[in-house]
């Protein structure tokens, strides 16, 4: 049943080029454009929308964190990502031209049930993106959009999440076409980049063997720390999510920007820093300041262990691990830069003795607030 893993979670792991491609299957048309019309929610409808409020929890949340950029970027429609949680008790402004997006791989959490309940009692339109056909969030909500991730048995959400990404994108990028946003050539190329994505995958997925090693060796840890920008930053935290659930160990990830406002101060002799790196061609001025960082902590004693695009020969040397992934979009990299982070949580976590596909205290859905 875990197909010849020893988790179920390896299994989804490795199971991700298959969901993303399943995920894009039938939403890209002959002439390159998006059909989403699956989706019950007319083009004019969303023509009129002039605000996006993206809410979920945990790491579904994460995946919202990443479509903030991708939708602003690319439908320019302001767009602002909440955790489920918060939403209903702050006074959220909502009317009939706010889009609800809300992310749930179960579709049965009860803190985002709630939100988009409150919701569509403000006249809010609501779309969920969710992995469980027929499941209560999709059932409540206006639209839907379904993640082809398959069945997600371990706790820790892995191929859920990349195909909630794709999801995302599907729709930043469908809502830019209807809305004729001025960054049409954009548009098809990342359609075209979108249908690579599995086999990148495919390539990361070929290239982990030393991060396994790196997480065996790190067992004994007490605290990990994760760097990012711009879409690196919710990937950022993603993996410190990831290896608190599975190891049960103290993670935080922050914005590298951010590391002068405080947190440089965690710094000490051996603590392993994962940073996520902006692509050196696409995201120049990011890819600098981050190589700064970099330096700066590694001076300050950090064991830092970098995720980084393939040739990146300017952040190569501070590297005491360099974990390579393959170029692709700004935009799309978290589909690339996120497989190593669970590969190294699931294997620290089975270092550790975890049990990696139930962690304590845990539960798959969360169906109480
Ligand atoms: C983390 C994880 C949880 C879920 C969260 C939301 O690995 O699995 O953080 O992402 O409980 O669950 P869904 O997406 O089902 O609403």
């Amino acid at each position: 049943e875990k197909g010849g893993h020893d988790y179920f979670m390896l299994k989804e792991i490795a199971e991700q080029p298959r969901a993303v491609a399943d995920t894009l299957l039938g939403r890209v048309g002959a002439d390159g454009q998006l059909v989403l019309d699956e989706m019950r929610l007319s083009d004019q409808e969303l023509r009129d929308i002039n605000k996006i409020i993206v809410v979920a929890c945990g790491t579904s949340y994460h995946a919202g964190l990443i479509a903030k950029y991708a939708i602003e970027h690319w439908a320019g429609v302001p767009c602002e990502v909440e955790l489920a949680s918060e939403f209903r008790y702050r006074d959220p402004i909502l009317n009939r031209d706010t889009l609800v997006v809300v992310i749930t791989q179960s579709g049965e959490t009860m803190d985002t049930l709630m939100a988009v309940r409150h919701a569509r009692e403000q006249r809010s339109r609501v779309l969920a993106i969710c992995n469980v056909n027929g499941s209560t969030i999709p059932r409540e909500s206006d639209a839907v959009l379904y993640t082809h991730a398959g069945p997600e048995i371990a706790v820790a959400s892995t191929k859920a999440f990349l195909t909630q990404l794709v999801a995302c994108y599907l729709v930043a990028l469908y809502l830019a076409q209807i809305r004729g946003t001025k960054f049409g050539d954009e548009i098809s190329q990342v359609i075209e980049w979108l249908a690579q994505i599995p086999a990148r995958v495919e390539e990361v997925l070929r290239t982990v063997e030393p991060v396994r090693a790196l997480a065996r060796s790190l067992a004994d840890e007490r605290c990990v720390l994760f760097l990012g920008r711009h879409v690196g930053f919710p990937v950022a935290l993603e993996g410190a999510l990831k290896l608190k659930e599975l190891a049960y160990m103290h993670a935080e990830g922050f914005a590298a920007g951010e590391l002068k406002h405080g947190p440089i101060a965690l710094i000490e002799e051996g603590l392993p820093v994962v940073v996520v790196v902006p692509s050196p061609i696409g995201q120049r001025v990011l890819h600098d300041k981050i190589v700064s960082n970099i330096q700066e902590i590694r001076a300050r004693g950090a064991m830092t262990i970098v995720i980084a695009e393939e040739g990146d020969s300017a952040v190569a040397p501070y590297a005491d691990t360099l974990i390579s992934i393959p170029a692709v979009p700004t935009l799309l990299q978290p589909l690339v830069a996120t497989v190593p982070l669970q590969v190294f949580a699931c294997e620290l976590a089975a270092a550790k003795g975890h049990d990696v596909d139930q962690p304590r205290n845990l539960a798959k859905s969360v169906t109480v607030e």
